[in-house]
């Protein structure tokens, strides 16, 4: 049995409030109980940015590879759901692909490119939501095309998406994996099977013959379920954050290096994975609690990114901050965000042809929608006016 004494404001904590606007209980957990039990989700919580990287770096104490992984059941193992030895044989051949300058030559033109036309398409409307209309179409034709399955017609990729999603909620909630999500996951190993030797990506993932064909699949799933609504969350977020502060957006307007900095500080902000799950090996103390063997331990990204230990001024939008690139959105450790750098590819591709071709932009309607969200965080939309030239 874990002790709970050192959790007074954790044990009333609601869902309700982790999932609204969570920055001022989160900053009292980091103040007061760092690691907190929080009896709304059954487990603890840390909120303190060198708690956060310490459970992160720590796979032997703290890990994923527990059947409560909800991800796992449906895709199978993967890396995301591995630790030790596994996870590295599942995540090393994946690794040279999403490297920096290789994102670079494959996906920052092309990526340009595609955030153009879809801005291009919306613009003669003079207002729309930038969520639907370039985030969410974006993450979708940006792994279509990581994936080398742009055969497949990007209606049916984000309907396997949408049915694998929709299968770990069920799993997470305690059902069955439906049918809809093993046929979901049946295709895609379908048309992942047959791509084997045109694709790029699949080439290079075989080289070592490290993997099994299955095993290729279930991280390929991963990827998908990876990158997509992080992706587009995270488009939204940086959208939303200058619509919010127009002083920042006249200043990221003018200068346009102030881009990725405006980027880093709304991931800072609002981190698209607010928090990451993982399951006590053995007994160990943290800060004064002791965590039980087999407790759930969340580490809150979000609470983390706004840590004054390191962020001065931490509720703050500053696209001025000079260390706005050591926020944890990408999380710490051996599981570190595989994508971190087509994801920075993406959004910066995404503000750079909003503010080509968009005008005057206003929030539309006033104010700007607020992000909502547990686990996942994002503005549900953005809807904006611009001036028609
Ligand atoms: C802004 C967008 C993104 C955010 C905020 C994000 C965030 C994260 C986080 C927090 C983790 C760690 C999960 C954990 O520790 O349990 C993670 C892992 C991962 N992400 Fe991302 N991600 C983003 C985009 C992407 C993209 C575009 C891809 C696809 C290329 C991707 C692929 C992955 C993979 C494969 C892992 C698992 C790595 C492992 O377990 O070894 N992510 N991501």
């Amino acid at each position: 049995m874990s002790d709970r004494r050192h959790s007074p404001i954790g044990s009333s904590v609601t869902i309700e409030e982790l999932s609204a606007n969570p920055h001022p209980l989160l900053a009292r957990l980091r103040e007061h109980e760092p690691v907190s039990w929080i009896p709304a989700f059954d487990g603890w919580m840390v909120t303190r940015r060198d708690l956060c990287i310490r459970v992160m770096g720590d796979a032997e104490t703290f890990t994923v590879d527990d059947p409560r992984f909800s991800t796992a059941q449906v895709i199978g193992p993967s890396m995301l759901s591995l630790d030790g030895i596994a996870h590295q044989r599942h995540r090393q051949p994946f690794v040279d692909p999403f490297r920096s300058a290789e994102v670079r030559v494959r996906f920052s033109d092309w990526t340009r490119d595609r955030a153009g036309e879809l801005v291009r398409e919306i613009a003669p409307l003079g207002s729309g939501d930038l969520r639907a209309g370039i985030a969410a179409p974006l993450s979708v034709v940006v792994m279509a095309r990581v994936l080398d399955l742009e055969g497949v017609g990007v209606a049916e990729l984000l309907g396997w998406y949408e049915a694998i999603v929709a299968s770990v909620h069920d799993v997470t909630a305690g059902g069955d994996v439906p049918e809809a999500g093993r046929a979901a996951f049946r295709s895609l190993n379908t048309a992942v099977t047959a791509n084997m030797v045109d694709s790029a990506l699949l080439a290079s993932v075989q080289t070592g013959r490290t993997l099994s064909i299955d095993e290729i699949v279930s991280n390929v799933a991963v990827l998908l379920f990876g990158g997509i609504v992080t992706s587009e969350s995270n488009t939204a977020t940086v959208l939303q954050h200058l619509l919010r502060y127009p002083e920042a957006l006249r200043e990221v307007r003018a200068d346009r290096s102030l881009v990725a900095s405006a980027v880093e500080e709304a991931m800072r902000l609002e981190p698209a994975a607010a928090v990451v799950d993982r399951y006590a090996t053995r007994p160990v103390e943290l800060s004064g609690a002791s965590i039980g063997r087999g407790d759930l331990v969340r580490v809150s990204l979000a609470a983390a990114n706004r840590d004054p230990a390191l962020f001065v001024d931490p509720n703050r939008f500053d696209v001025h901050r000079d260390n706005a690139q050591q926020h944890l959105a990408f999380a710490r450790g051996p599981h570190a965000c595989l994508g971190i750098h087509l994801a920075r590819v993406e959004a910066r591709a995404a503000v750079d042809a909003v503010l080509d071709q968009l005008h005057d932009l206003q929030p539309d309607p006033f104010p700007v929608q607020e992000t909502d969200g547990l686990i996942f965080r994002a503005p549900p939309t953005v809807h904006v006016r611009w001036a028609v030239r």
